[in-house]
């Protein structure tokens, strides 16, 4: 594929978050800022990377933003569903991310932000009640009142082109049941009202049947279903999934790889954190930190290979908690004890202790998957985008190798396709690339 294969940017990009929490608002309030000259948007790959073309005498390294054709920070537009928050701005102040003195530049055009009634249902999120809530009780018609939302949205605010970003509450744990295992019996359980499909996957639905690209940012299945995938391809739209990498586990990945490549040893792994935010507060409730553990157990094995190398990582502990504590909010503090060993099976430790921002790491991951979701979607692109594992914790595979979890691999393969994409030569780093 070369570039001529790729649709321009032209016109309106609509942004639409279920979930106007501490993530979704502290990303739009970033975007705001940035656009008047207040912020630059930092860590955001789309906007601050470079990506290196030709061979490596060539001297040819642009910024990825003027490489690709991506919709320009101007041409966003917000909206979203909350059952608590009513628009950006109470959002952001709830939240507690940003300060006042970030928010009061910016505090019209967030509250001009309203949130739409969500499609909520208590069962899945016990920690919240809500009571912007969409006043109906069949799962199709709830599906349909999204969709009608979504069009109104596009007319309303004059959208060529629309994504959405799921920065909702992380939802209680489930497996994949009959009702997830095609679209006809998803639309059947919708029609039945099964006790399986849970608001995310109804949000889900409702963007893929409007055409609509969609990104997970939270560890709950939502698109990470055959039926979801069915319904992707079928409609030609792009989808990824799931679960921001940030804090710990962007720690997790940026280490473990390194130690992997130095051939050390690994025994265990123990991370701990504490977190006072509106989502700590939600995975403090059993079932739904059962889907956050889930997402966050899988990286070391995928990274480490255990099956391949036995006596370096087969017979890892490998322990996550989360608990929350008020007093921090937002910020969160993740410790993570490493015990490894070297020559001759010396044991030796790691302590980290990272005094992180959540929201903060999270915020440029919903631009970046926005941004390249919609790009995916003008080359004509459908279906999981692998490429965009660098941004997940638990990344959706289409292949039977499974998902990537090592960072560096993510990134080379996020770069190797956008050169692909615009028909340059991918990089190898060989002496001659
Ligand atoms: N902050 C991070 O670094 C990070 C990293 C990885 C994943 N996540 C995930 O991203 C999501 C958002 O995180 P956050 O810190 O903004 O949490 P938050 O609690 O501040 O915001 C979540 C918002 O979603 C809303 N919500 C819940 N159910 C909804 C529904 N059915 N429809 C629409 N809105 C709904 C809640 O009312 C809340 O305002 C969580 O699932 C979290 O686990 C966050």
């Amino acid at each position: 594929m070369t570039s001529a294969n790729i649709a321009p940017a032209n016109g309106k990009l609509g942004v639409l978050t279920p979930g106007m929490g501490a993530v979704a608002t502290t990303f739009i309030a970033g975007v705001l800022a940035a656009r008047q000259g207040l912020a630059a948007p930092i860590g955001s790959v789309s906007q601050m990377a470079h990506i290196r073309l030709g061979k490596k005498d060539d001297v040819r390294n642009p910024l990825i933003r003027d490489f690709v054709p991506l919709a320009g920070l101007d041409d966003l537009v917000f909206g979203g569903w909350d059952p608590i928050t009513p628009n950006a701005l109470e959002g952001a102040q709830a939240a507690g991310v940003l300060e006042e003195r970030d928010l009061a530049a910016i505090s019209g055009e967030l509250e001009g932000i309203v949130a739409m009634d969500a499609v909520f249902d208590q069962k899945w999120v016990k920690k919240l009640d809500g009571n912007r809530v969409k006043a109906l009780d069949s799962k199709l018609d709830q599906a349909q009142a999204l969709m009608a939302d979504i069009e109104q949205f596009r007319t309303d605010n004059d959208c060529d082109r629309l994504v959405m970003v799921w920065c909702g509450s992380t939802e209680a744990y489930q497996e994949a049941s009959a009702a997830h295992e095609t679209l006809e019996a998803f639309e059947a359980g919708l029609e039945a009202n099964d006790e399986n499909i849970s608001p995310s996957q109804i949000y889900a639905y409702a963007a893929l049947m409007s055409d609509v690209p969609f990104a997970n940012g939270a560890p709950n299945l939502s698109v990470d279903l055959p039926c979801m995938i069915e319904l992707a391809e079928r409609r030609g739209v792009p989808i990824v999934g799931k679960d921001f990498k940030t804090g710990q586990t962007l720690m997790k990945t940026l280490v473990a790889p390194g130690l992997k490549a130095r051939m050390l040893g690994l025994r265990g792994w123990y991370s701990t954190n504490i977190l006072g935010n509106r989502d700590g507060e939600v995975l403090d409730d059993p079932e739904n930190f059962k889907t956050k553990e889930v997402s966050k157990l899988g990286v070391l094995d995928t990274i480490l290979q255990p099956e391949v190398y036995p006596e370096l990582y087969g017979n890892i502990d490998h322990v996550v908690r989360i608990n929350y504590y008020p007093p921090r909010g937002d910020n969160k503090e993740g410790w993570d004890n490493i015990d490894i060993f070297g020559w001759l099976g010396y044991p030796m430790q790691i302590k980290i202790d990272f005094l992180c921002r959540d929201s903060i790491l999270a915020a440029p991951i919903v631009l970046d998957l926005a941004l390249f979701l919609d790009l995916a979607q003008r080359a004509g692109e459908s279906g999981v985008q692998e490429w965009l594992s660098f941004y997940l914790k638990a990344p959706q595979s289409s292949s039977a190798s499974g998902p990537e979890h090592d960072i560096f691999i993510q990134q080379t393969k996020l770069k190797n396709t956008l050169r692909e994409w615009m028909g340059e030569e991918p990089v190898t780093h060989s002496e001659a690339g």
